[in-house]
């Protein structure tokens, strides 16, 4: 047997733990793998490797992906889709890990209804996956975002002052609300629940009067309100905190995997090729709890995980100020 494995879409820490362990899994089972180089784009190019043991060995605590990534607007195209599939095809490839987050995983749900066998494993920082409670990586970024932002708070109640943080996260909130918690930020702004300017502007006058050493706002880059706008804001009122901005960016996309996103990605990697051995395709390996399943590509894409508002409202609650402000 011979399958081929791809990381596509922006790369997430815990891709190459994944890539280890779906080809140690498969050489376990005397198959041949085959990495494909820069995701989709490197298929349709026809861009294939052919790992051995020793080659996937000491990666599974790197970050980013060995195998390159890369956001195909070739693969977008059905011809692009029909090329990368005949790649397939022609290669002798009869399974297809794809590594990703949703988009990767609609492109792999394509190369299904085109007739090929496809395992998907979640992989992206935004935590925006429907159908598992995590995706490979996200606990990475939310570390190396908790620490930013304990960074900050240190500095900024050295200097009494207001520090607006930025972090990813595309169009979900996952890593602003959930470092926002961890950090004991005042305030947390997030596309799923629209924060308006009075309000975060209570919570700071509140934190001046209450003689808070700091305050402290994260800022999902996909919300509305923008941390450029809220920084604007508070350096606009006079008489309180003065306001520094920081954009996060793409420190949180890099660095080494915590062991969770080690255990995570080792897990999946040996799930997705036990799902190919069953003749399973058109799946994707979720976490649910504790356990590792399966959930059709098809119920995947499309979907967006939902923020969990009971959480929203318990990171307005340990704020300490509830009833200055009410998003919900
Ligand atoms: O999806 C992961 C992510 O890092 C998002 O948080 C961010 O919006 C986007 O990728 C950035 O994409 P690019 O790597 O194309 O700049």
């Amino acid at each position: 047997v011979k399958i081929a494995v791809l990381t596509s879409g922006g790369d997430a820490p815990g891709m190459n733990a994944a890539v280890r362990a779906v080809a140690r899994t498969a050489f376990a089972r005397r198959w041949e793998v085959v990495g494909i180089e820069a995701g989709y784009q490197g298929l349709v190019e026809g861009r294939f490797q052919r790992l051995d043991n020793r080659g996937v060995g000491g990666i599974l605590q790197r970050g980013g992906t060995v195998l390159g990534t890369a956001r195909s607007t070739e693969f977008a195209t059905p011809e692009g889709q029909a090329l990368a599939a005949s790649r397939l095809e022609n290669a002798g490839v009869e399974g297809l890990v794809v590594i990703g987050g949703e988009g990767s995983l609609t492109g792999a749900l394509r190369l299904k209804e085109r007739g090929i066998k496809v395992v998907g494993i979640p992989a992206t920082i935004d935590n925006d996956v429907w159908g598992t409670d995590t995706s490979i990586g996200v606990d990475t970024a939310l570390n190396s975002a908790l620490e930013a932002i304990d960074r900050i708070k240190d500095t900024a109640s050295s200097h009494q002052r207001a520090h607006v943080v930025e972090v990813m996260g595309r169009r979900c909130g996952y890593l602003a609300l959930m470092s926002g918690i961890a950090g004991g930020a005042e305030v947390v702004s997030v596309p799923e629940f629209e924060a308006k300017p009075q309000e975060i502007m209570r919570a700071f006058r509140k934190s001046w009067e209450q003689d808070k050493p700091h305050f402290i706002v994260v800022v999902a880059e996909g919300a509305p309100l923008s941390a450029e706008d809220i920084h604007r804001y508070i350096n606009n009122t006079e008489g309180a905190f003065e306001s520094r901005l920081t954009v996060l960016g793409y420190v949180q996309r890099g660095g080494s995997p915590t062991a969770f996103d080690r255990l995570l990605a080792s897990r999946m990697g040996t799930s997705a090729v036990g799902a190919l051995s069953e003749a399973q395709s058109g799946i994707m390996i979720g976490l649910e709890g504790r356990r590792t399943r399966y959930i059709p590509l098809n119920e995947v894409v499309g979907q967006v995980r939902p923020l969990d508002s009971d959480i929203y409202e318990m990171a307005e609650v340990l704020a300490g100020f509830p009833e200055e402000i009410s998003y919900l």
